[in-house]
Parts: structure tokens; sequence; C-alpha cells
């Protein structure tokens, strides 16, 4: 089994928020749990989320809740970086992000500030489901042409892992990616992009 088949099993996280003062915090991070349950509080309150992302390793992915809406932080690798990169305009129904809901700092073929970081809000833009989070390379299920990303089992929509839609999907447009910002290194603030650059 390659290490990226490896990683897409082991390195999903779940956190549990709460809210301090109007801003959420992370306060626990759980492993190789695949489901959320957001907290009703922050999810009433609709305030900034705060997100530690330390000891978020490379391949693994966060899931938090803002607004009410489920968002997913993926450390990307190297390789991961470099299949976006490579990935073919022609594949993807909007390469440029035009047509999708970012903000304009994300607007990049990775839609990240930083080059391995996505955040991104995990609901299909096609009828609203969840998609997977694939990262596997070519699995029998999805096929030779599969670099990993996400795939929605709903309609069949597939994203690369920045989030992209790729042509024949049902799925308009890209995965959103919501307002947010870093303070230092390893703290990302979601639902605040104060001072973040354009
Ligand atoms: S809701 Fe995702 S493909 Fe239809």
């Amino acid at each position: 089994m390659s290490d990226e088949a490896d990683l897409s099993r082991r390195h999903f996280l779940t956190v549990a928020t709460s809210v301090v003062g109007g801003v959420g915090v992370v306060l626990t991070a759980v492993p190789f749990v695949a489901s959320f349950r957001p907290s009703a509080r922050a999810q009433a309150m609709g305030g900034p989320v705060e997100v530690d992302i330390g000891k978020l390793e490379d391949g693994a992915m966060v899931r938090v809740v803002w607004r009410g809406r489920p968002v997913w932080i993926l450390r990307r690798t190297k390789d991961m970086v470099g299949r976006i990169e490579a990935e073919p305009p022609s594949l993807l129904k909007d390469p440029d992000s035009a047509e999708s809901e970012q903000p304009d700092y994300t607007r990049n073929p990775l839609r990240a500030i930083k080059p391995d970081i996505l955040v991104v809000v995990g609901v299909c833009t096609h009828l609203g489901c969840a998609p997977i989070e694939r990262f596997d390379v070519a699995p029998p299920d999805l096929g030779p042409d599969w670099k990993g990303g996400f795939y929605c089992p709903c309609h069949g929509s597939r994203f690369d892992m920045a989030g992209r839609v790729m042509v024949g999907s049902p799925a308009p447009t890209n995965l959103p990616i919501p307002p947010y910002r870093f303070v230092g290194d390893n703290m990302i603030i979601i639902g605040d992009d104060t001072g973040a650059k354009a």
C-alpha cells in the first residue's frame, strides 16, 4: 500500500469546538474518528473559530465547524502539492476559481495562503452532500486517473486536493474557501481575515 493511501486512512482528526469570548477555540484533537459533532453553542454564535494546527502532521486533516458549516484543514504533503500543480487546467471546470466562492488572497492554483495548508468548506457545491477524502492515487473504485482529492458519493462529483471540481462532475463550482488568516505559524482563525493579504 502506498504512503499516500496509508495517510488517507490514518490521518483524519476530529475536533470539538467551544466558544470563548466570541472566538471558538479548538480544545481537543481526537484521531481516527470520521465524523464530528459541532457544538450547538458554537453554531449558534457563528463567531470566528481559532484552530491550532501545530500538531497536524503531513497528510493529516482536521475538521471544525464554523457557522454551522464543516471546514476542513488539510496539511498537504509536497507530493500532494505537486499533483495539484501538475493537474492540466483542461480537466478542471473552474481552474482559476473565477466562478467559485473564495477570498481574493486565495485566488491561486493551490487556493491557499500557504501552499501546504488547505482550508476548505466540506460541502459539495452540487446538492450539498459531504464529499469523502480520498487521498489515495488510482484506487480501483475511482480509476487510474484519480490523483487524490475529495469524492462526493451522492452523484459522483470529483474534486482535487485544492477542492477544484473536475470536468464531468455535476458540481458546478469548486469547494468554497472560507475567510481565514494565520496568527503565527500554527494558529488559524476561520471567519476573520482582518489584515490578510490580497
Ligand atoms: S451532492 Fe455532491 S455530487 Fe451531488
